[in-house]
């Protein structure tokens, strides 16, 4: 066995004793890059997200929902720079990293991503999506806030000790999050005057929305979940959402919409969600 072999196998009895991984010399490099590329994915989704609400401070509807999204904003930059600080720890050049991506690119709303990507950055892709509408705010929250609940449900048991902890915080925020959107929804679903527009918005974010969490079985899910970075399939994930999710929409008077994915074609990079 090579060094770097006894390296691997104590760090894989380690994860399947269900002890935590603290510092970066317990780390093989493969655990090292999967950990960074998982944690860029989120701390820059974050960002890229509170750049996107940022002008609905001051087109909210109302002074008490300026405040909500304001405060909303201020959430995901937190976790956005919570994040950071873990990879600044794994030596990650952070503060390069935000000048050298623009996060507030967005394309059309027009454009349809499937499993690709817009720009360098690793957030993930629903993201590249504008926001134009207040119902697409409320709908970011219902759809995206509580997807990325269900994804990062798994950090709470991943095999990284300082993820892990910082976590249980982050998805606190997520939660209420997630009740602002489906409190709206249930408002603008249940008003005639807005049902419409909140259904073609539904049927418009939701293969944005199942195209998250990406394909089932792929190599690097086997990967993440052989270093205890993640705990379930893709596909699972995806389900378990759709059924938290199909509640609120019947609540809301919308319809479900449906989706067939189409796993033959090979996404240009793999999807973001991994
Ligand atoms: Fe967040
Ligand atoms: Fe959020």
């Amino acid at each position: 066995m090579t060094a770097e072999q006894e390296r691997e196998s104590r760090l894989l009895e380690r994860i399947q004793r269900g002890e935590l991984v603290e510092e970066a010399d317990q780390m093989t490099p493969e655990y090292r890059d999967n950990l960074i590329h998982l944690m860029l994915m989120e701390a820059d989704s974050e960002i890229a997200g509170a750049f996107g609400y940022v002008p609905w401070i001051m087109k909210a509807p109302t002074p008490a929902e300026m405040l909500a999204v304001a405060s909303i904003t201020r959430d995901e930059v937190r976790h956005g720079r919570v994040v950071y600080k873990l990879l600044e720890n794994l030596g990650v050049d952070v503060g390069d990293r935000v000048k050298q991506f623009d996060f507030t690119l967005r394309v059309e709303e027009k454009d349809f991503l499937g499993q690709g990507r817009a720009g360098q950055d690793e957030r993930v892709n629903i993201f590249y999506y504008p926001i134009d509408r207040w119902s697409d705010f409320v709908l970011f929250n219902v759809l995206m806030d509580r997807g990325a609940g269900h994804q990062l449900e798994d950090v709470l048991q991943c095999s990284y000790g300082p993820w892990k902890r910082v976590m249980q915080g982050i998805m606190k925020e997520e939660s209420m999050h997630i009740a602002h959107g489906d409190t709206w929804l249930r408002r603008l679903g249940r008003d005639p005057a807005t049902h419409d527009e909140l259904q073609e918005g539904l049927e418009r974010w939701w293969p944005r929305i199942m195209n998250v969490f990406g394909r089932p079985k792929t190599r690097r899910n086997a990967t993440y979940q052989k270093w205890g970075l993640k705990i379930r399939d893709n596909d699972a994930v995806r389900q378990a959402f759709v059924d938290d999710v199909s509640q609120v929409i019947a609540e809301a008077h919308l319809t479900m919409p449906t989706w067939t994915p189409d796993w033959n074609v090979v996404p240009e990079e793999g999807q973001a969600a991994g």
